[in-house]
């Protein structure tokens, strides 16, 4: 089991910003997720969604300010903030050699988890997300369907607190999108928070409640789905903040 400090916020970014190089891909961004909540983090292609989740699970350094996941700093304490979060990457990344059995026992080792724990934790797993007759097999001889329900199972192995899923939902079919949606809701229905990039506005409507607007580096808006909307859809919302942003800039 993680250590937690004591905190209601899952994840605190304060005045954080990013460069590549010269490029800035994150400028000065603040904002809280709490505990147990559904975060929405939107925005179009490019907007720095992948770069705040590298530099959350510890896969990007950033440039300056600061980023707490329970209260631990991603980097002074990354040995802490490591194991309360799962990461459901946007590209497959899994090992070609292994069954779907042995990749998920082999990631809990990451964790200090015992071989006969994670064979349970990863066979319960199996079970949950309709992949158990498939457990023997590698990941190759898995449709596109399965093969996401496989990052979703492997961003689970350790029982994280945060779940952090990076467009889950992209180049899926309506049935598997709303397949997942249902996972992701009973998750999150069990305490789970999680924090899901998109930009597939509907996504974001239906599930969370919470939600953060990113546009070109910048936070353009947060709060409540409710008080982000107010009588509109998402996507209007969205359209008239970058429309604004655009002829202000
Ligand atoms: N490794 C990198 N080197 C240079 N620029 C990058 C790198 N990764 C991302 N970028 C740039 O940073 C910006 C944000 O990218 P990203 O965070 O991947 O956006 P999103 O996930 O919202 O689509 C983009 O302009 C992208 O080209
Ligand atoms: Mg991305």
């Amino acid at each position: 089991m993680a250590i937690m400090r004591n905190s209601d916020i899952a994840i605190s970014i304060k005045n954080l910003s990013k460069f590549y190089g010269s490029f800035q891909a994150l400028k000065d961004i603040s904002f809280d997720v709490e505990r147990g909540s559904f975060f929405g983090f939107l925005g179009p292609n490019g907007a720095g969604k992948t770069t705040t989740i590298n530099v959350l699970t510890g896969l990007s350094n950033y440039s300056s300010g600061s980023v707490d996941v329970f209260g631990f700093g991603v980097t002074s304490e990354y040995q802490k903030t490591r194991p309360l979060i799962g990461l459901c990457a946007q590209e497959f990344n899994f090992d070609p050699f292994l069954s779907l059995e042995q990749m998920l026992v082999y990631q809990a080792g990451y964790f200090g988890i015992s071989e006969p724990q994670a064979k349970r934790r990863a066979n319960e797993l199996l079970d949950r997300f309709q992949l158990s007759e498939k457990k023997s097999v590698k990941y190759r001889a898995l449709s596109g369907g399965m093969k996401k329900r496989l990052l979703l199972c492997r961003a689970l192995i350790h029982d994280p607190e945060i779940l952090i899923l990076d467009e889950p939902t992209a180049g899926c079919d309506l049935e598997l999108r709303f397949l997942i949606w249902d996972y992701l809701a009973e998750l999150n229905k069990e305490g789970k928070t999680i924090f899901l990039t998109t930009h597939y506005m509907e996504e974001a409507e239906k599930l969370c409640k919470t939600i953060g607007i990113i546009h070109n580096g910048e936070i353009v808006q947060i709060g409540e789905k409710e008080k982000v909307m107010k009588e509109k859809t998402l996507q209007d919302v969205f359209l008239e903040l970058t429309n604004y942003r655009e002829k202000i800039c």
